[in-house]
C-alpha cells in the first residue's frame, strides 16, 4: 500500500460484470454494491451513498447535487460505467471537488457495430421482413417484394466524428458508402484522407446524405439538435440512425416527419424519454427500434466495468484518474 493509499468505501450503484467488482474487492476497499439487475431506487441509493469515497455509477442513476451532498464531503470521485455522462451533473461535481470519469474507447467497436446493423436493418427492411415471417402470413419470393435501398455509392453523414463516428465511417466505407461529417472541428487530416471524408456544416450534411447517423454527446447544445426544420431538410429517401442519446432527436417531430414522408425511415437504439418510446413510432414499419444495446456485448461491458474500477482505484490511491471527463 502506498503512503497515499487509504482504504475507502466504494458504492457501486448497480450490477456490473464480476471482473470489475473483483478489482475493487481485491484492493481491499469496502465495496457496497447493488447486485440486482433492476435499477436501485432513488431512496435506497441516497441511503447507500452516505460515507462513500467513490461512487461507481450506471447510466440509470442520476448523480446530482442532492446525491453528492448525501454522500458527504469525503466523496472523491464518481466513475461512470458508460462513455456518455448526461446522468452526471459534472459542474456540481466540480463545485464539490469530486472527479468524474467515464469509459471512452472500450465501447467504440461495439457501438459502431450496432450503428452499422441499424443502417442495414433500416435500408434493407430486415425487422419488417422478420415480422412478416413471424406473423405466419403466407408469402413467397417476388421481384418487387420488400425492396430496400442499396448502400453502394450512398452517402453516410455523421453528426459527430469522434471515436464511434470514425469507427462507423470505416465500416460504411467497406460497404461502398461515401462519407461526410459535421463536427466542432475537422478531424485529423490522416483520418479525413483515409476515409475520404468531407467536412460539412450540419445543414449541408442533412441536405446531401442518404443515411444520417448521430454520434454527438448529449448536452443542452445538442438537445433536439434534430428537430422539425432539420428533418424537413433531409432527403425524403434518407434514413436517420441514432445510437447517441435519445433527446438529441425531437421524437414527436420525427414521428410527424415520417408521417409526412419527409424521410424514408429511422433506426433508433436510444429514446427521448427512455425507456418510454413515443407511441407514434411503435407501429411504423419504416422504423427499427432496439433497446439501447450499443455497448451490449459481454466483452465490452466487462471492459467498461474494469475501466471504471481502474479509475476508482487510481483515485483512491491518490493517482490521477485514467479517463477523466472534460
Ligand atoms: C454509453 O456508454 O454511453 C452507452 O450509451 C451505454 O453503454
Amino acid at each position: 500500500m502506498s503512503a497515499t493509499h487509504q482504504l475507502g468505501k466504494v458504492v457501486v450503484t448497480g450490477k456490473i460484470p464480476q471482473p470489475g467488482l473483483d478489482l475493487l474487492i481485491g484492493a481491499d476497499h469496502t465495496v457496497v454494491s447493488w447486485d440486482d439487475e433492476t435499477a436501485i431506487g432513488r431512496d435506497e441509493l441516497l441511503r447507500r451513498v452516505v460515507g462513500a469515497d467513490v461512487i461507481v455509477s450506471l447510466l440509470t442513476e442520476k448523480i446530482d447535487a442532492e446525491l453528492l451532498d448525501a454522500a458527504g464531503p469525503q466523496l472523491r470521485a464518481v466513475c461512470n460505467v458508460a462513455v456518455g455522462y448526461n446522468n452526471i451533473d459534472v459542474p456540481a461535481c466540480r463545485e464539490r471537488g469530486v472527479i468524474a470519469t467515464n469509459t471512452p474507447g472500450v465501447l467504440t467497436d461495439a457501438t459502431a457495430d450496432i450503428a452499422m446493423a441499424l443502417v442495414l436493418m433500416t435500408t434493407r427492411r430486415l425487422a419488417e421482413g422478420e415480422r412478416l415471417i413471424r406473423s405466419r402470413e403466407p408469402w413467397q419470393w417476388g421481384m418487387f417484394m420488400m425492396l430496400g435501398t442499396g448502400l453502394q455509392g450512398a452517402r453516410l453523414g455523421l453528426v459527430g466524428m469522434g471515436q464511434i463516428g470514425t469507427a462507423l465511417a470505416r465500416r460504411a466505407k467497406s460497404f461502398g458508402m461515401t462519407i461526410g461529417y459535421s463536427n466542432r472541428r475537422p478531424v485529423d487530416p490522416a483520418i479525413a484522407d483515409e476515409l475520404d471524408a468531407e467536412y460539412l456544416s450540419l445543414d449541408e450534411l442533412l441536405a446531401t446524405s442518404d443515411v444520417v447517423s448521430l454520434h454527438c454527446p448529449y448536452s443542452p447544445e445538442t438537445h433536439h439538435l434534430i428537430g422539425p426544420a432539420q428533418l424537413t431538410s433531409m432527403r425524403n429517401t434518407a434514413f436517420l440512425i441514432n445510437t447517441a442519446r435519445g433527446p438529441v432527436v425531437d421524437e414527436a417531430a420525427l414521428v410527424a416527419a415520417l408521417e409526412r414522408g419527409e424521410l424514408a425511415g429511422a433506426g433508433l437504439d436510444v429514446f427521448e424519454k427512455e425507456p418510454e418510446v413515443h407511441h407514434g413510432l411503435l407501429d411504423r414499419d419504416d422504423v427499427v427500434l432496439i433497446p439501447h444495446l450499443g455497448s451490449a456485448t459481454v466483452e465490452t461491458r466487462t471492459a467498461m466495468a474494469t475501466l471504471a474500477a481502474r479509475n476508482a482505484l487510481a483515485i483512491l490511491a491518490g493517482q490521477g484518474p485514467v479517463t477523466p471527463i472534460g
